[in-house]
């Protein structure tokens, strides 16, 4: 019997910035490929190529993450970046290591609790309090007012 060990997304962690949002989400569906994997019958280039994918995206969207924050003059990108490199620095390491399948998944479950989640909450949302408090609101375009 295999445990879910999906890590779920949920409505609460949307920031408000859509195309943000929907890059958060994108990277829950890639972390939640290696939950769909089974011991046994899974390859390490299987496991790698999944970690592989995730961690690429993960560059992808930092980059634009951290280009949208220079675009409104977001006092704090410099902390910001500096979060992002260590949750950089935190995968590659995982990829590197020889562990098993579930050993993998735990330590990854570990940093999605910590990339996608914490981050998204304690840091991610700091960009809207700045838009917010600079009345920025008006001219970012992708805003989503829903
Ligand atoms: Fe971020």
């Amino acid at each position: 019997m295999e445990k879910d060990e999906k890590i779920h997304w949920n409505e609460k962690y949307k920031i408000g910035i859509k195309s943000v949002d929907s890059q958060h989400k994108k990277l829950f569906m890639l972390v939640n490929r290696l939950y769909d994997l089974n011991e046994a019958t899974t390859s390490k280039e299987e496991v790698r190529s999944i970690l592989y994918d995730f961690s690429t995206y993960m560059q992808t969207h930092f980059d634009e993450e951290e280009e949208f924050m220079r675009s409104i003059k977001y006092n704090k990108l410099e902390e910001h970046k500096q979060l992002h490199q260590n949750l950089v620095d935190n995968l590659a390491s995982i990829i590197k290591t020889h562990a098993t399948l579930n050993i993998i998944k735990s330590k990854m479950k570990i940093i999605s609790k910590r990339a996608l989640i914490a981050h998204i909450v304690k840091e991610d949302t700091k960009i809207i309090d700045f838009i917010n408090n600079n009345e920025m609101k008006l001219e970012i375009t992708d805003l989503d007012t829903v």
